[in-house]
C-alpha cells in the first residue's frame, strides 16, 4: 500500500481538542492495518499569527500544497479581534481555499435518527433529512476585486465588495452538484438572486445549460431568500442545493442547525482532478467554528471533525467502505445515548471530547 500524506491544521480554540481525536483515529486505523497514513501538523489562524505574524506561514502553505489531503480544525477567537485585516485568522483559511483552488465545497446535512429530537425543528420535519449543499468556494464576493474601504474626504467612507462570477466557475460547480445528485436523490436546486443581481442572472443561465446535460436529474431554480425560508419550513424537499460562496455560507449554517447542532456538520473542499493523475487537492473541515467560549474544557463535540475525516477517506482516498464504517460508528455511539454537551438530551449520558472520540473508535473495533 502506498503511504498517503495528511497535513493537519488544528488551528485555534476547540480545533486542537477535536483534532486530537482524529489523530487517535488515524493511529488506530494505521495500527489495524486499514490505512497507511503519514501526517504532519502545522499552524493556521490566530496561533500562526502569534508564531509568525501571518495567518499561515509560507512553509505551512507549501506543506498543504504537497499533501494528499489537508485536515483542518477551526480558526479565530476574541484574542485576535484587533489584528490587521490581512492577518486575521480567517485569512489563513481563505488563502488555503484560494491557493489550493478548492472551488467545490460539499456540506452534507444529515439528521442522525438519534438526534431528531435535538433539532430546533419538529422531529417529523427533520427525521431522515439528507441534504447536500454544494457551495462555490473560490469566487464571488469573498474574493472579488475591488474590495476596499476608501476615505471620501468629507468625513464619510465608502466600502466596496465585489460579487463576480465568470461562466466557467458556475459551470464547474454546477457539474459537481449534478454529478453528486446522480448518486443520490437526482434533484438539484440552484439558489441565486437573479431578481436583483447580474451575477445571479448569469448563474441561472449557466445552471440551466448544465442541466441540459443531465436529463436524468430534476433541476429547479430557487431564489436564495426563499431557499432559506424553505430550509426551515420543509427541509426534506431538498436533495442537492448548489449556490454561490456567500449564499452557501449562510444556507449551510441554517441547514446545519436542522441536524441538531453545528457540532455535527462536516465538509469537504475539493479542487479539480489533475488530468494526468486523477488526484485532486482537498481540505476537510467541520462547518462549525473555534468556539472560544468552551475551548480547553474538553467538552467540545468532535463528531463534525471526525466526520470530516471520514469525508477525506471517501473523497480523497476512495476508502468508501471505511468511510461508511466511521459514519456508522458515529451513528452507533449516538444510538447508544452518548452525547456531548451541545446535543445533550434527557435520558442520555453526557460525555466529553475524549470520551466521545474513544467511543467512536471502540465502535469501529467492535
Ligand atoms: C465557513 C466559515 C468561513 C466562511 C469563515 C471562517 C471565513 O464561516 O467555512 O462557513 O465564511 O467561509
Ligand atoms: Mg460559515
Amino acid at each position: 500500500m502506498m503511504s498517503e500524506k495528511l497535513f493537519l491544521l488544528p488551528g485555534d480554540g476547540i480545533g486542537t481538542e477535536i483534532m486530537a481525536e482524529v489523530v487517535k483515529l488515524i493511529e488506530w486505523l494505521n495500527a489495524a492495518g486499514k490505512t497507511d497514513f503519514t501526517y504532519e501538523s502545522g499552524l493556521v489562524g490566530g496561533c500562526a499569527y502569534d508564531a509568525c505574524g501571518e495567518a499561515i506561514s509560507e512553509a505551512d502553505m507549501a506543506k498543504a500544497l504537497a499533501a494528499d489531503a489537508v485536515i483542518f480544525g477551526a480558526v479565530g477567537g476574541p484574542k485576535w479581534d484587533d489584528v490587521p485585516y490581512e492577518q486575521r485568522p480567517e485569512a489563513g483559511l481563505l488563502r488555503l481555499r484560494k491557493d489550493l483552488q478548492l472551488f467545490a465545497n460539499l456540506r452534507p446535512a444529515i439528521c442522525y435518527p438519534a438526534l431528531a429530537d435535538a433539532s430546533a425543528l419538529k422531529r417529523e420535519l427533520v427525521e431522515g433529512l439528507d441534504i447536500l449543499i454544494v457551495r462555490e468556494l473560490t469566487g464571488g464576493v469573498y474574493f472579488g476585486e475591488p474590495k476596499e474601504i476608501t476615505e471620501l474626504g468629507n468625513g464619510q467612507k465608502r466600502a466596496v465588495d465585489t460579487q463576480v462570477y465568470e461562466s466557467y466557475e458556475i459551470d464547474r460547480i454546477c457539474r459537481v452538484a449534478f454529478d453528486l445528485a446522480r448518486t443520490r436523490g437526482k434533484l438539484v436546486h440552484s439558489a441565486d438572486k437573479k431578481n436583483v443581481m447580474k451575477s445571479g442572472v448569469l448563474w441561472d443561465e449557466v445552471a440551466h445549460q448544465v442541466a441540459r446535460d443531465y436529463t436524468d436529474v430534476t433541476f429547479e431554480h430557487i431564489l436564495a431568500d426563499n431557499c432559506a425560508m424553505q430550509l426551515v419550513r420543509n427541509p426534506k424537499q431538498f436533495d442537492v442545493i448548489v449556490t454561490d460562496n456567500l449564499f452557501g455560507d449562510i444556507l449551510s449554517d441554517a441547514a446545519a442547525m436542522l441536524t441538531g447542532s453545528l457540532g455535527m456538520l462536516p465538509s469537504a473542499s475539493l479542487g479539480a482532478p489533475d488530468p494526468s493523475t486523477g488526484k485532486r487537492k482537498a481540505l476537510y473541515e467541520p462547518v462549525h467554528g473555534s468556539a472560544p467560549d468552551i475551548a480547553g474544557k474538553g467538552v467540545a463535540n468532535p463528531i463534525a471533525m471526525v466526520a470530516s475525516f471520514a469525508m477525506a477517506l471517501r473523497y480523497s482516498f476512495n476508502m468508501v467502505e471505511l468511510a461508511d464504517q466511521v459514519e456508522a460508528a458515529i451513528a452507533g455511539v449516538l444510538g447508544d445515548g452518548l452525547r456531548s454537551a451541545d446535543i445533550m438530551q434527557d435520558g442520555c449520558r453526557q460525555v466529553g471530547t475524549e470520551e466521545m472520540g474513544a467511543a467512536i473508535i471502540a465502535k469501529l473495533s467492535a
